[in-house]
Order: structure tokens, then sequence, then C-alpha cells
């Protein structure tokens, strides 16, 4: 494994390219990329880096959108398999047919969206900025919210919003138990529940803090002598415990689960050889047809605006 890493950081170096890493990837990419985070940080990452290649570890989407970001620059990703069960919820021809239904409506879309979604959206948002981004505009705006109906069910609640929900969901953050977290709960009653917005209602209101990624991370980082019940991603424990090496983390687990934790399959694609063989081959290279790419720019662009 050191030879690998050897072999990667020092293609790394000769190409002059930038790895990325989403906190829900394998241990040993986090601990090789450049720049962990979460999607908004990834986007903005993308977004300002002098690299010639971006190497997303991370899943398709958010490769679409470094390319979208930066159309001349090579963006690669370990495994072009890598998808999104939220992103496959909402085809691109379908939304943009529900959106010619709506006239009128304001249309905000969740970042775990194709390119081609983007395409037929307004603004872009992430779970670290959805409310602030929803907030921005009129009480009385008329908005569509794809295609995460847990997250939009959740910003609706916390803006006092009617949004109108495309019906799709995350695979993995759908499969928590509410009754395996409340046996924890009981096994732990000092813990605290950390949970990710993509979570059921019905896991959110177990919640004693909602939030993306990085900010579920920066929680736990700010009360080290908590103790924590996780409901997003698994892979996100690692950099909880990296940087609170004392602290307990306990997964919580999905639905029908024998290892107790809730991984996506898809971020788990890419390895470190994968990793080795895309940053040598330059392959695979995530494309964007730049008529698409040209109009999805525009949303992403003002999310990024509204986020600086
Ligand atoms: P964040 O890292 O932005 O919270 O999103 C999680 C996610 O759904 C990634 O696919």
């Amino acid at each position: 494994m050191n030879d690998l890493i050897k072999a990667i950081n020092e293609l790394k170096k000769e190409k002059n390219a930038i790895i990325l890493g989403h906190y829900y990837q394998k241990g040993e990419i986090q601990d090789i990329a450049d720049y962990v985070g979460d999607s908004l940080a990834l986007a903005q990452w993308a977004a300002k880096t002098e690299a010639d290649i971006i190497v997303m570890c991370g899943v398709h989407f958010m490769g679409e959108t470094a390319k979208v970001l930066c159309p001349n620059k090579k963006v690669l990703v370990p495994d072009m398999n890598a998808g999104c069960s939220l992103a496959d919820s909402c085809p691109a021809d379908k939304f943009a047919q529900f959106v010619k239904e709506h006239p009128g409506y304001t249309v905000v879309s969740y970042v775990n969206t194709t390119a081609a979604v983007k395409a037929v959206t307004d603004v872009v948002v992430t779970s670290t900025n959805a409310k602030q981004i929803v907030e921005s505009f009129p009480k009385d705006e008329k908005i569509i919210f794809g295609p995460d109906r847990n997250l939009g069910n959740y910003i609706n609640s916390v803006t006092n919003r009617n949004m109108l929900l495309w019906d799709g969901a995350c695979h993995v953050h759908e499969q928590f138990s509410v009754e395996k977290i409340v046996e924890l709960k009981a096994e732990h009653p000092d813990a605290i529940v950390l949970a990710h917005p993509e979570c059921k209602s019905t896991v959110l209101k177990l919640a004693d803090v909602v939030g993306s990624t990085a900010a579920l991370l920066k929680y736990a980082v700010n009360h080290p002598e908590k103790k924590y019940i996780v409901a997003t991603e698994s892979g996100i424990l690692h950099e909880m415990q990296k940087k609170c090496p004392q602290t307990t983390f306990i997964p919580a687990p999905p639905n029908d689960s024998t290892c107790g934790c809730n991984e996506c399959s898809f971020m788990r694609l890419n390895t470190l050889e994968k990793l080795y063989e895309c940053l040598k081959n330059e392959s695979p290279e995530i494309t964007v047809d730049p008529e698409i790419a040209k109009k999805a720019v525009k949303p992403i662009q003002r999310m990024l605006d509204i986020s600086a």
C-alpha cells in the first residue's frame, strides 16, 4: 500500500493534478486526497484550483459539477460506475417536463443531480446552503425543489415554506432504522444523534443536530467530550475519528444490516488501485455536452456566489 501511495503522489506531482475527496470515500482515499470535504467544498475547490487535472474521488455528479465549472481542465474519476441513487431518481427529461408544467416557478435543485437537470435549474444548493439559498427568495416565491423529498421536506419545515417537491430520495439515507436508533439511544442515553437531512423525517425527529456532512463534523469537533450516534453514510466517521480520537462515534444502522453501518456502495467503488490507474492513464474522464454545460454552469455559479 505504501508503494501505491508513493506512486500516486509522484504521478500527481508530475501531472499537476489535484485529488478531491468526499467524506463518504474509503479512509485511505480520504487520507491521500489534497482536500476532503462536503459537496459544496468540493465544488468550491474545483472552481479555484490551478491544477491541470482534477481527480474527483466521489460520485459521478461531483465530477460533472467540477467539469462544468472547469471546462478546460481534465476531470477524472477513479470509477465511472460510481453513480448516485438520488441523481438517478430524477431523469432529466421527466424533470424538464415537470418544470414545463409549472410555469412561474423558480427551480432549486440539489447538487446530487446530473448536469442535464442542472441545465433546467435556476439555482443549485447543497445541504450546507439549502436553507440560506431558499430563504434568499421572497416568502411567497413559488419554488420547485428537487430531487430529494426528505431534504425538501426538511427545508420546508425550517423555512416555513411550501415548496413543490420532486419525489426522489437517496437509497442510503432512506435506509436508517428508526427502531435501531431508538434502541441505540436507550443503550447510550448520553449520546447526541447527528443526522443528515437526506434522512426520513421520522429519523430527523430523533436527531439532536441535523446538517450536512461538514456541519455534523464541525459539531463533533466543537464538542469532542460528547458521544455520538451518526445517521449518515459511515465514511464520515473516518474524519470524525481522526479529528476527535478520544470521542465515541456509533454509526446508526440501516434496516437490513448485518455489519451495523450504512455504506454507499457507489462511493466505495473508488479504491487506491483505481485512483492510481486513473492518474496513470488519465481515464476515465468526465465529459459534459458543451450546450448542457453552458446552461448548467449558471445555477452552479449562482450557488457559489451566494455561498462565498
Ligand atoms: P454533503 O456532503 O454535501 O452533506 O452531501 C452528502 C451527499 O449526499 C453526497 O452525495
